[in-house]
C-alpha cells in the first residue's frame, strides 16, 4: 500500500520553486539586491540556493569571517516568505588557501598539480582542505542552522573529478589493503601475472595514469570505486560539520544525471533528499524533442529510484538557454513549462534554476537566468517562470506523492565502468547508456512507469526486471535474479551479459556465468559488426510472444546454444543463419528472456508491448497515446495524479478511459478527450486504482 512522503521541509509543505542565488556577486549593487526580492515574489519563487561558491566572500582571509551580507540576505528572505537551501562553499576555494596550502590543489592523472583556478579542483583527501571545510561548514551551521529562512543544506556542488596526489595514492593503498588484505589476493583479482605486472610491495601500486599503468582492468575498476568512496567520505565529512547544530535539517548534494565519474548509489544513505541538475539540449538537430524527453525521463526516474521512490529535487535547470551547449538554443514557447512539469511528473517536489540573475561578467554571463541583464520582469523568460510559478502554486497537493512502478530497468555504474574499459568486442562503441535508454523508451511511450535501479537493488517488488548488457555480474545479483524468476517474475537479459565477475575476471565454464541456468542458454562467442553492417532476426512462426516478421540487427550478435530455453527468433544471415537470436526460458513460476542481438528500435517497441500484455503490467491510462505523448503518474495511495505530457510541436488528443477525472490546474471535471497543445501538459486526478 503506497503512502506519501513527508515534505522536504515541514516549514514549506508544498512544491518548491526557485533558483541558485549568488548575491555575493552583487554586493556593490544594493538596488539590485532589493529588486531581487521584489522579483522573486513576483515570479512566485519561494526557495533559493545561496552561497554555493561564496567561500572567499565568507572568509576573505584565513580565520576572518564576514557573514554580514549573508545575514542581510537571509533576513530579507525571512521577511518576505522566501526560504533557503544554504550551501557549503567547498566547490570553489579561495586563492589565499591554494597559495598557502598547495596540497589542497588537485593533481591530475598525469601527476601534474593544477594551479589555482576554475572550481571543483580540490583534493578530497588533503587534511588541510578537510580542516578548512570543517571550519567554514561549522561556522555556517552555528550561525544559520536555526535561521527561520533556512530549510536545508546544499552540500558543495556537483562533486566530480579525481586527484592523484601523494596523499590520495596513500589513501588508495589503504583502501586496497582493507579490501584485499593480502597482495596475493589483489594480484589474483587484478590478474597481474599478465605482462609481468605482479606487485611485490603495496608501495608499487599507483593510480591509473596515461604515462603509467592503465591496462590492468581490475586496477582501473577499483580506482573508480575508490574515487567514489573518497568523494562519499568527503561528503560525509562535510555533512558531519553542519549536522551537529541541527540534526533535522535535510541535506542534499546536487548530482549530474548519469555522470560517469561517480556511482551515485553510494551516496543515498548519506543524503536526506536526492537532487540533480538537468540541462537537456532541447530542439537540437540530432534527436526529436520526444526522444530527448524520454531520455530525460529516464534520468528523473533514476533520481526518484535512488531513495526508493522518495520525491527528489530538480536543483538546477535553465529557464532559457545553456551557455555550455554546442549551440545555446532558446526554449521554444511551452518548453519551459513542459520540461519543468516533466520533472514533477517523475517525482520532483521542486523546480529550480541556474541561476536567479545573470552574472555580469565571467564564465556564465551568457547562461540563461530568471532575471536578464536587462533587469526587469518584462522578458519572455521571466514571464514563463512566473506563469509556471503560478501553476506550481496550484499543485501543492502533489508534494510528497510517489510512484509505484511494476517494471525495473537496471542501469549500473560499476557495470558501465567495467564494460567501457574492456577493450573489445567493439571499441568504436558498446553504447551501454544508449542501450539501456532504448529499453526505457517504449515504456515511456506506452505510459508505463519504470524504476531505474542498480544491480544491487531489490527486485522482489517488480513484475518485470530488464537488465541490458549486464556484462559484470555479481554473484549475489545472479542469485537474486534466479530467485526472482523462480518466484514468478519476468526477467530480460541481452547479449554481452554475465561475462565477468565483480573483479572484471571472465567467468570460467561458460557465459552468461551465474545466469546460464536461469536463462537456459549458453553464449559461446559474440560477433561484432562494423557501422553499416547488418544482419536480421526472423521471428519463428507461432512463437509464444506472438511477434512476427523480421527485425534488423547490427553491432553485436551473440551466438548462443539452447540449454532448456526455447527459441522465438533466428538469425537470418551469415554463417550463423538459423541459430537462435531470441529465447525464453520457463523457469520456476517465471520466465527469462534472452535477446542475443542489438536490434532496431521497432523490436524493442514490439517486444516491450508484448511483455506489458503478457505480464499484466498496468499503464497509467488504458488508452493509446499519440507518438511523443507520455502519461506519467504520482500517487499517495488515495489519489493518482496523471501527467499527460506532449513533447511534439503538434496538437495531440488523448482519449480518456471512462473514469472520473479532475483537471487539477483548472479545478474542473474532465472526461472524453484531452486536447494537448504543442508542448502542452494536462494534470488529472482520479481515485487511486487498487490492484
Ligand atoms: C552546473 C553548476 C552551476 C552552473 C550550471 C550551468 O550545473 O552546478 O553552477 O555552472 O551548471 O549550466
Ligand atoms: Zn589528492
Amino acid at each position: 500500500m503506497v503512502t506519501s512522503f513527508p515534505p522536504i521541509s515541514p516549514k514549506v509543505p508544498r512544491l518548491l520553486h526557485g533558483a541558485d542565488y549568488n548575491p555575493d556577486q552583487w554586493l556593490n549593487y544594493p538596488d539590485v539586491l532589493k529588486e531581487d526580492i521584489r522579483l522573486m515574489k513576483l515570479s512566485r519563487c519561494n526557495v533559493m540556493s545561496v552561497g554555493i561558491f561564496s567561500w572567499v566572500s565568507l572568509e576573505p582571509e584565513e580565520g576572518r569571517f564576514t557573514f554580514d551580507w549573508l545575514d542581510r540576505v537571509l533576513d530579507a528572505f525571512k521577511d518576505n516568505g522566501i526560504y533557503a537551501f544554504l550551501a557549503t562553499p567547498s566547490g570553489a576555494k579561495p586563492a589565499w588557501m591554494s597559495k598557502k596550502y598547495p596540497e589542497v590543489l588537485r593533481t591530475e592523472a598525469d601527476r601534474v598539480r593544477s594551479l589555482h583556478g576554475k572550481r571543483h579542483t580540490h583534493c578530497y583527501t588533503s587534511p588541510v582542505y578537510r580542516r578548512k571545510t570543517a571550519v567554514i561548514n561549522g561556522k555556517l551551521a552555528e550561525r544559520y542552522a536555526h535561521h527561520p529562512a533556512v530549510i536545508g543544506w546544499h552540500i558543495s556542488n556537483e562533486y566530480s573529478g579525481e586527484c592523484h596526489c601523494d596523499l590520495c595514492q596513500a589513501k588508495f593503498r589503504e583502501w586496497l589493503l582493507a579490501k584485499y588484505k593480502t597482495l596475493d589476493r589483489l594480484n589474483h583479482a587484478w590478474w597481474t601475472g599478465f605482462w609481468s605486472h605482479t606487485y611485490t610491495d603495496w608501495d608499487e601500486i599507483e593510480s591509473p595514469a596515461p604515462h603509467g599503468e592503465d591496462a590492468v582492468h581490475g586496477l582501473n575498476l577499483d580506482w573508480k570505486r575508490f574515487v567514489t568512496d573518497q568523494t562519499v567520505d568527503f561528503c560525509r565529512h562535510e555533512i558531519a560539520h553542519v549536522r551537529s547544530f541541527h540534526p533535522e535539517l535535510p541535506v542534499t548534494t546536487n548530482f549530474m544525471g548519469t555522470f560517469p565519474g561517480l556511482n551515485y548509489w553510494k551516496f543515498t544513505d548519506l543524503l536526506d533528499v536526492i537532487s540533480w541538475d538537468s540541462y537537456p539540449a532541447w530542439h537540437n538537430n540530432k534527436q526529436t524533442d520526444s526522444e530527448l524527453g524520454a531520455d530525460i525521463a529516464f534520468v528523473h526516474d533514476i533520481n526518484r529510484s535512488l531513495k526508493g521512490g522518495k520525491p527528489f529535487m530538480l536543483m538546477e535547470s535553465t529557464p532559457s538557454m545553456t551557455n555550455w551547449h554546442d549551440v545555446s538554443r532558446l526554449k521554444r514557447p511551452g518548453m519551459h513549462e513542459l520540461s519543468s512539469l516533466q520533472a514533477v511528473a517523475h517525482g520532483s517536489d521542486t523546480v529550480q534554476y541556474f541561476q536567479w540573475r545573470k552574472s555580469r561578467g565571467s564564465s556564465e554571463k551568457l547562461h540563461g537566468a530568471v532575471v536578464d541583464h536587462e533587469g526587469s520582469e518584462h522578458t519572455r523568460v521571466f514571464q514563463d517562470v512566473k506563469k509556471l510559478g503560478e501553476k506550481l502554486d496550484k499543485l501543492d497537493e502533489i508534494a510528497g506523492t510517489t510512484a509505484e512502478p511494476e517494471v525495473a530497468l537496471i542501469f549500473d555504474w560499476e557495470n558501465r565502468w567495467a564494460l567501457e574499459d574492456a577493450q573489445g568486442p567493439r571499441n568504436i562503441g558498446l553504447h551501454y547508456e544508449r542501450t539501456v535508454k532504448s529499453f526505457y523508451q517504449p515504456f515511456w511511450q506506452e505510459g508505463v512507469p519504470v524504476d531505474v535501479i542498480h544491480m544491487d537493488g531489490d527486485f522482489s517488488k517488480y513484475k518485470l526486471v530488464i537488465a541490458p548488457m549486464l556484462y559484470m555480474l555479481k554473484q549475489d545479483t545472479a542469485e537474486r535474479i534466479e530467485r526472482f524468476v523462480q518466484e514468478g517474475g519476468t526477467f530480460v537479459a541481452t547479449y554481452w551479459s554475465g561475462i565477468v565477475d565483480e573483479n572484471d575476471l571472465a567467468f570460467l565454464g561458460g557465459f552468461p556465468g551465474g545466469l546460464r541456468k536461469t536463462l537456459g542458454i549458453r553464449s559461446e562467442e559474440i560477433d561484432a559488426l562494423h557501422d553499416g553492417q547488418k544482419n536480421a532476426i526472423v521471428m519463428d512462426a507461432d512463437n509464444r510472444l506472438g511477434l512476427s516478421g523480421r527485425y534488423e540487427a547490427a553491432e553485436l550478435c551473440d551466438l548462443i546454444h539452447l540449454e532448456g530455453a526455447e527459441a522465438l527468433a533466428f538469425y537470418e544471415e551469415d554463417f550463423y543463419a538459423g541459430r537462435p537470436a531470441l529465447t525464453v526460458n520457463l523457469y520456476g513460476a517465471g520466465k527469462a528472456y534472452y535477446i542475443a542481438s542489438r536490434n532496431e528500435a521497432s523490436f524493442q517497441k514490439d517486444f516491450v508491448s508484448k511483455l506489458i500484455e503478457e505480464t499484466g503490467i498496468a499503464k497509467v491510462l488504458d488508452t493509446d497515446l499519440p507518438d511523443g505523448v507520455t502519461a506519467q503518474m504520482r500517487t499517495d495511495g488515495k489519489h493518482d495524479y496523471i501527467f499527460l505530457l506532449n513533447f511534439t510541436e503538434e496538437n495531440e488528443n488523448v482519449a480518456l478511459p471512462d473514469e472520473v477525472y479532475t483537471d487539477v490546474l483548472k479545478g474542473t471535471r474532465k472526461k472524453g478527450t484531452v486536447k494537448l497543445p504543442p508542448y502542452g501538459t494536462v494534470i488529472l486526478r482520479r481515485r487511486h486504482r487498487a490492484e
